[in-house]
Parts: structure tokens; C-alpha cells; sequence
């Protein structure tokens, strides 16, 4: 496997907010991953440390095993950011071939037309005269235009109707093919799901999941019971049964994962855990998505 990207022990704070809070993981070339979270999970700032806009306060971002900045990244990155802007003044088209020239390999006007919807009207008109529709299209072509080997980005179907989003969709699915390597955010837990095939859950500046879609469905959707426990009390007794997913304790309570929450039960009590205030959380899907998200709190 060939990484592509690699974040170590990642913070990026900003005055009293630490936005991203010590996070790690690598991508391998050819992956499609989802930064899946709420808003202010910290997608966007980390987006920004991978393309070298913001430098972690501490940790290290590597791309192609190289610095962000470098230039020899730069060539094989493209990208498409949160706020689009456009150069005004310029024609679609001039804008396109500005942007191709600052590249080894870019792509044909041609194909870029086919990939992304815009038409031949709209290479001819002013970028400032462009609909939100046709800024978002061109900004879709820019990033692809140097013929990237990596692609990011950051919640790309905000503000799409559903044929542009068709169309994209379609148009990542196709550079994936060819062994293009993917990432990009979203808060929707659907699209993650439809579009990756690797997902890393994003709550409150850290990863709470990382996983393929059906991993990370099943572990927020999973059923489980949960208890409040002595803080010394060992939960070790509990790792060496099978039927039990996943153990893990969250707001001073700890959870069990298991689709056998009659066993956990039996086990609680047959291990002598002291287990108090028990109580049965059964997994449903958007729910617990919902419920991930909607806790995001801020950060004192
Ligand atoms: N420049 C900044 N100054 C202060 N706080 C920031 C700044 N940028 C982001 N934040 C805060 O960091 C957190 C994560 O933001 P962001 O990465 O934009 O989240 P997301 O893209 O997931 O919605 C939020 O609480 C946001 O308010
Ligand atoms: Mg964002």
C-alpha cells in the first residue's frame, strides 16, 4: 500500500478553541474517504492543514511523503474548498487555461467541459456573471484540471441541485476507477455512505470512528447496554467474550456493544462488575447519527 496522506498527532487551535485535537491516520492511494461529521467537528480545518492553508499547532501533515507547501505536491493535488470564488474579470474558459498552465499534465478544456456540466455558453461568460450553480462547476473543473492524483473536497455537494450532484458523484466515480485517491467532508451520513468506501467519523475536533460504511453503521447503530461502574473498576473480565463488539465509556457511563443484550446482561452480573443504572440503548441508524451530531458541544 502506497500512502498518500499521513496526519500524526494533529492540533490545530485557535486561541481558546482547539478545533482539531491530536488526531492520526493515513490514506492509502485509490481510497475514497468520507470526513463524515457535524458542523464544527473540524472537518474544514483539517481539510486546510492537509492543503498547507493552516499549519498545525502541533503534529505533521505528509503528503506524498513531503511537506504540504511543496510544489511537487501541489502538481498532484486539485481542489475544491467551502467558499467558492472565482477571479473576476476573466472567461470560464480563460480561467481554465490559466490554471491548466500552472500544470505538467493538466487535463483537456474538453474533458473538463464533459466531467463537470459546464457548457459551452458558460465558457464564454465572465466568471463574474457565473449562477451558484456554474461558480460551483468551475470550481469543480479547476480542481480537476491539473489531473490530480489526490482530490479533496470540502463538502462538495452543499448547494447542489440533484442533477449537479448526480453529476459529480459520477464524475468522482470515475477518477476513482482510475486509481485516484479521494477525500472529501460532509455532514451527511447517506452520502458518506454511497460515495466512500472508508469513512472517518469526525466529533468534536477528534476521529470517534474509522471504518468502511457497513463498520461504522454498525457501530453507531449497533445495540448496547450501558451502566455507570466504579472509574477502577477493571472492565477487563468483559474482552474475553465473543458475543461483545465493543466496549467503551463515554459521559462517565460505559457501553457494551453486542447484538446480544440479554448475554451482556448475564455477563454483568456473572462477572461481578457493579454495575449500576443499567439501561438498554437499541441502535437505530439515522438516530444515532443524530444523536452523534447533535451533541457536538463546544469546546470550553
Ligand atoms: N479561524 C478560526 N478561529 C477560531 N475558531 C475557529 C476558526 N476556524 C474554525 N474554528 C472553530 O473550530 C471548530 C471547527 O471548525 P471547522 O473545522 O470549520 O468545522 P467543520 O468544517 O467540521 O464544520 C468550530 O468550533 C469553529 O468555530
Ligand atoms: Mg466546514
Amino acid at each position: 500500500m502506497t500512502e498518500v496522506l499521513t496526519l500524526k498527532n494533529v492540533t490545530k487551535s485557535f486561541r481558546q478553541k482547539t478545533a482539531v485535537n491530536n488526531i492520526s491516520f493515513s490514506i492509502s492511494k485509490g481510497e475514497v474517504v468520507a470526513i463524515l461529521g457535524p458542523n464544527g467537528a473540524g472537518k474544514t480545518t483539517t481539510i486546510s492543514m492537509i492543503l498547507g492553508l493552516l499549519r498545525p499547532t502541533e503534529g505533521e501533515v505528509k503528503l506524498f511523503n513531503r511537506q504540504p507547501q511543496e510544489k511537487q505536491v501541489r502538481e498532484k493535488i486539485g481542489t475544491m474548498l467551502q467558499e467558492v470564488s472565482v477571479m473576476p474579470g476573466l472567461k470560464v474558459r480563460e480561467i481554465l487555461e490559466l490554471i491548466r498552465s500552472y500544470y505538467p499534465h493538466p487535463l483537456p478544456v474538453k474533458d473538463l467541459v464533459n466531467l463537470t456540466g459546464l457548457t459551452e455558453e458558460d465558457l464564454k461568460t465572465r466568471a463574474e456573471k457565473l449562477s451558484g450553480g456554474q461558480k460551483r462547476r468551475l470550481s469543480f473543473a479547476l480542481a480537476l484540471a491539473g489531473n490530480p492524483e489526490l482530490i479533496i473536497f470540502d463538502e462538495p455537494t452543499v448547494g447542489m441541485d440533484i442533477t449537479s450532484r448526480k453529476r459529480f458523484w459520477q464524475t468522482v466515480r470515475t477518477f476513482a476507477a482510475q486509481g485516484k485517491t479521494i477525500i472529501f467532508s460532509t455532514h451527511y451520513l447517506q452520502e458518506a455512505d454511497d460515495a466512500a468506501d472508508r469513512i472517518l467519523l469526525f466529533k468534536d475536533g477528534a476521529i470517534a470512528a474509522d471504518g468502511a460504511p457497513a463498520q461504522i453503521k454498525a457501530r453507531i447503530a449497533k445495540p448496547s447496554v450501558s451502566f455507570t461502574a466504579a472509574p477502577d473498576i477493571s472492565l477487563e473480565p468483559l474482552y474475553h467474550h465473543s458475543e461483545i463488539d465493543d466496549i467503551y465509556r463515554k459521559n462517565n457511563r460505559v457501553y457494551v456493544q453486542s447484538s446480544n443484550t440479554d448475554r451482556v446482561l448475564e455477563l454483568l452480573f456473572q462477572e461481578k462488575l457493579g454495575a449500576r443504572d443499567i439501561q438498554i440503548e437499541r441502535g437505530k441508524l439515522e438516530e444515532a447519527f443524530e444523536e452523534l451530531t447533535s451533541t457536538t458541544k463546544e469546546a470550553i
